[in-house]
């Protein structure tokens, strides 16, 4: 039969414990979450910030939409450039200061844009093996060589761009990309000696900063300007709305040449509807917002020791992160489920995150801390982790 490999695949993943599926959320984004008739206390958003639901941001939605309509009505090169993208893409210059910005709908689209964009034969890409899913898959479908760098580990991306210099033809160019902070381990990148090294070697450096702007950094400025650089030493810095900001949506920014170069080279900013006026309006207000309330990135960075601190007091095994996002790897797949699955019993909403998303035997609670959450929150999550881990 035709396509046969659809039910077997999908039969497989149900026996290994890895089939995935959605489930219906009702309400905002908050503190709680609904499922069908049960609340839980929602320790699985990336709304770092908790500017998702905010008042203000929704009354901005609302006035955004008054005032630009709600959908941009064609690309950007046709007539889905409003004048609230361009006030984005300026609030967005000077806030990072950085010299231009591209719009993207989604970070996904942004990192496939840019490797299909920049890299061709005999180019080469060196990624940390642990960065995105886009920025792999997007590798993947290009005929640039990519070399994947131990995690976080300059030493070795020393190496192979050395090896590479001995195999590649002189024209080659070379692209270093790193996510800021880590998707699934929390982790930051070290963001200074990877620029150290493209300098070294004649490679551009990209940062997909998603789950670092807004939160790290002088003003959220993100993971760059957290390790002393400016956003502009960097060739390529993408983000994305949907974390922090709350919203959704991303950009690449970079100098005006690259810029236009995407204006004009890329098929995924070229032939893709502009991101609707109401919502460029409304991140353009959360960035406002990220950008000068300095409480909620204290009130994170508080809720991140008390976690860590409670943790540690109980015996429970943390890995290497100091952001809001705090996994507790527990390896075998099924065993994750099932302590995410008593985790709900008790109130609490983590997720099982498990291979292919992350590496095999590494299944883990990706658990993220968010501003809308309150101190004892916390305290009773990893007191109930505790509880669930030692069986008690
Ligand atoms: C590191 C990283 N890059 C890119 C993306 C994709 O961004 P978006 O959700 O806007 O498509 C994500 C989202 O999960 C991410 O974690």
């Amino acid at each position: 039969m035709a396509f046969n490999f659809i039910n077997e695949q999908l039969t497989a993943r149900h026996q290994q414990g890895l089939y995935r599926s959605s489930t219906v959320m009702s309400g905002a984004q908050g503190r709680l979450l609904k499922v069908a008739d049960k609340t839980y206390l929602n320790f699985s958003s990336n709304d770092y910030l908790g500017l998702a639901a905010d008042p203000d941001l929704i009354k901005a939605w609302q006035k955004g939409a008054e005032l630009y309509g709600i959908g941009s009505g064609g690309s950007y090169l046709v007539t889905g450039f409003n004048q609230a993208h361009q006030t984005l893409c300026d609030q967005l210059k000077s806030w990072l200061r950085v010299e231009a910005v591209a719009l993207f709908s989604s970070g996904y689209s942004a990192n496939q844009a840019i490797i299909k964009l920049l890299l061709k034969k005999p180019d080469l890409l060196f990624q940390d093996k642990l960065n995105h899913a886009s920025l792999m898959e997007a590798a993947a479908l290009s005929d640039c060589k990519m070399r994947r760098f131990k995690h976080n580990d300059v030493e070795h991306l020393e190496s192979l761009l050395t090896k590479s210099n001995r195999e590649c033809t002189i024209d080659a160019n070379k692209l270093i990309i790193s996510e800021g902070v880590f998707s699934m381990d929390g982790d930051s990148a070290p963001v200074n000696d990877l620029l150290t090294k493209a300098k070294q070697h004649d490679a551009w450096l990209m940062i997909d900063d998603a789950h670092g702007i807004g939160v790290l950094g002088e003003n959220g400025k993100g993971s760059a300007v957290a390790g002393g650089l400016d956003n502009n030493k960097l060739q390529i810095y993408m983000a994305t709305f949907g974390k922090a900001l709350g919203v959704g949506g991303a950009f690449v920014a970079g100098s005006k040449e690259l810029i236009n170069y995407i204006n004009n080279f890329s098929k995924p900013y070229i032939y893709s509807t502009g991101l609707p006026p109401a919502m460029a309006y409304t991140i353009t207000q959360a960035v406002k917002m990220a950008e000068t309330q300095d409480w909620r990135r204290h009130k994170l960075n508080s809720l991140i020791r008390t976690f860590r601190n409670t943790a540690t007091n109980l015996g429970i095994s943390l890995a290497d992160s100091q952001t809001a996002i705090q996994p507790i790897i527990i390896g075998d797949s099924v065993k994750t489920l099932q302590i995410a699955d008593k985790l709900k019993t008790l109130g609490f909403w983590t997720t099982a995150i498990r291979p292919p998303t992350v590496a095999s035997g590494t299944a883990r609670l990706r658990i993220t801390l968010t501003v809308n959450h309150q101190e004892q929150d916390v305290v009773n999550l990893v007191n109930a982790i505790y509880r669930v881990l030692n069986d008690k």
